[in-house]
């Protein structure tokens, strides 16, 4: 199959890696030059990484299976598009509207990896909504088994069908299915109990690493909620958050202030160095 996947940051990079792992044809398009080294050396550095775990046999045969640039026009043979750019709905709506100009097929299948924006939304922005589905990845992409597949209310069955097929027979990872609402099936259930946790810590119930600890050795989870959220980022979570609590109104899924305040100093977890915990960066 040949794939295209556009944006070549966090997800981006390892959905084009997983895609050529699997043997497909990969087209990355990202927004300018110097995005493309950047997401070059993303894509080199964790397969090369790969390489000396013994995950794969040749890297650099992997790599010469996709091919990088800064033209949307690249897209135009492609069979399925991975649309992975920011987290911002006039962004998407835009690719989305670019994205149905320039590919061909009028079978072609067009995903859009958002953890957010109803995928309603970004299928009407094209002139084939039938073609458009939620194809969510979870980070890190290579390492990860789980693919959420999001059919809008009109998204075609043979659409769903294809996705499906794309993510289990050709990738070899798991797919779940679940209608265009926000959080899908996992925010939808993880962000409330991380927003739970962070709840706790700020009325002073318990210490970060005693709530942290309990999860581990009582509920057997491989880290604590607060750990997970320095993992996702604490603007993310805070963006999930609001996502879910524009869409249902619920309490449970409202940022606590604690959450708020961290982002508004820039304690975003372990991407900036320090969040509930801090790290060496
Ligand atoms: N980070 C996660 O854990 C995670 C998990 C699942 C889904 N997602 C979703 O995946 C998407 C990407 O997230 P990310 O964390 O990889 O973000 P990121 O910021 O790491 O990467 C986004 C990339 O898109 C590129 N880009 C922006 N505009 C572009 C354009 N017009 N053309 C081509 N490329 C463009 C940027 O240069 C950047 O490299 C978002 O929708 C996010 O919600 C993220």
């Amino acid at each position: 199959m040949r794939v295209g996947v556009v944006g070549c940051g966090l997800m981006g990079s390892g959905i084009a890696e997983v895609c050529a792992r699997a043997g497909l044809d990969v087209v990355v398009v990202e927004a300018d030059a110097q995005r493309v080294d950047a997401g070059r050396e993303r894509l080199t550095a964790s397969l090369r990484r790969a390489e000396t775990r013994g995950k794969i046999p040749d890297a650099a045969a992997v790599l010469e299976r996709i091919s990088l640039g800064h033209d949307p026009a690249a897209l135009a043979d492609r069979e399925l598009v991975v649309e992975a750019i920011a987290e911002n709905e006039q962004l998407k709506v835009e690719m989305f509207a670019l994205i149905d100009k320039i590919v061909e097929a009028p079978d072609a299948i067009l995903a859009t990896n958002t953890s957010s924006i109803p995928i309603m939304k970004i299928g009407v922005a094209t002139a084939r909504p039938a073609n458009v589905v939620g194809i969510h990845f979870f980070n890190p992409v290579p390492v990860l088994s789980l693919v959420e597949i999001v059919p809008s209310l009109l998204t075609s069955k043979e659409t769903t069908r294809g996705a499906t097929d794309f993510v289990q027979r050709l990738l070899g990872k798991h797919a779940i299915t679940c209608q265009d609402r926000a959080g899908f099936v996992v925010n939808a259930l993880l962000i409330p109990f991380v927003l739970s946790a962070i709840r706790m810590l700020e009325s002073g119930f318990a210490t970060a690493e005693d709530i942290d600890e309990g999860l581990v050795r009582g509920a057997a989870h491989p880290q604590g909620p607060l750990a997970l959220a320095d993992l996702i980022g604490l603007d993310t979570t805070q963006a999930v958050a609001l996502s879910l609590y524009e869409e249902f109104k619920e309490p449970l899924f409202a940022p606590p202030p604690l959450l708020n305040r961290m982002v508004d100093a820039g304690l975003l977890g372990r991407k900036s160095g320090r969040g509930f915990y801090t790290y060496d960066r």
